[in-house]
């Protein structure tokens, strides 16, 4: 994009300046980036899974400590699926009493001739069968309790950021190699279901299983997703309640002002 071209996008303050092309990419892989809930069942080559997962090593945690732990399934099918039934019970417990005026508001962004279709897979919850699809499903655990602190690491502070930071680290560059993932938390939302699972895959009880993260083959090329709020809308300018203003519209106002300026001197003149 040229550089007059930038000035004209308006709205986003990092389309004004000039960025290097690996910038570029990155923000474009951040704007992309989408959750897949369809995939094939075929399996992803294992350096690639290996660069992803290495990938999570990388975030940043608390004094260092890495309060985090995965678990790797990618052979056991039989795991795989016990993983989806739980999953599907839970969303169907979560959806399937919604009335559709409620939940068809989350998929405004859809077509029409897609919605009735989502909704559906929304309420049966089948859409979440998909860590049976998925080639590598990673339970992603947090500890709050760890051995060389002195203080309690609460997971609501410190072990659900560590983790969610690694996998972030991961999807994103799950991302970029065109593969598909989806973040499943539905399974971990009832106590019963976390502890048959940490049964079953013998993780103790000094962690905490927050979600079966999925890396899979996409079945298709996910269309562009609900936009999220403008700047406005999430970020707060200094105090609480005053809204942060784009570059964009101050610069606006800047204009304006200026050409008002302009206006005025010529008459008097
Ligand atoms: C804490 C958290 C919990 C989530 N739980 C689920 C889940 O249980 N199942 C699922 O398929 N997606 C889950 N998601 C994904 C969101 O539904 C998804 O990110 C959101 O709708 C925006 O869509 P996008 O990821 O395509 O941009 C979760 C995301 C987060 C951050």
């Amino acid at each position: 994009m040229t550089e007059a071209k930038r000035k004209t996008t308006a709205g986003n303050a990092v389309e004004s300046r000039s960025l290097s092309q690996s910038t570029n990419r990155l923000v474009e892989l951040i704007r992309m980036r989408r959750s897949i809930r369809h995939m094939t069942g075929e399996r992803i080559p294992d350096e690639d899974l290996e660069l992803i997962l290495d990938a999570a090593r990388y975030a940043p945690s608390p004094e260092n400590m890495q309060m985090w732990r995965y678990v790797l399934i990618r052979d056991d099918e039989e795991m795989k699926r016990i993983i989806a039934d739980i999953s599907q019970e839970a969303a169907r417990y979560v959806f399937g009493n919604y009335p559709y005026e409620s939940t068809q508001g989350r998929l405004w962004y859809m077509p029409d001739a897609g919605r009735p279709g989502t909704y559906e897979e929304m309420r049966d919850g089948s859409l979440f069968r998909y860590p049976e699809k998925a080639d590598a499903v990673i339970i992603c655990c947090a500890s709050e309790s760890w051995h060389d602190s002195a203080v309690m690491y609460s997971n609501e502070l410190c072990g659900s950021v560590v983790v969610a930071m690694g996998v972030m680290n991961m999807w994103l560059l799950a991302h970029s190699m065109g593969y598909a993932c989806a973040y499943q938390a539905v399974p971990f939302a009832d106590s019963r279901h976390i502890e048959f699972i940490c049964d079953k895959l013998g993780i103790p009880r000094t962690w905490t299983p927050l979600a079966a993260f999925c890396i899979g083959i996409p079945e298709k090329p996910r269309m562009l997703g609900p936009s999220r709020w403008p700047l406005e809308g999430s970020f707060y300018a200094e105090r609480w309640g005053v809204p942060y203003k784009r570059l964009a519209f101050r610069n606006q106002k800047q204009h304006e002002s200026k050409k008002k300026t302009k206006k005025r001197g010529k008459s008097t003149q």
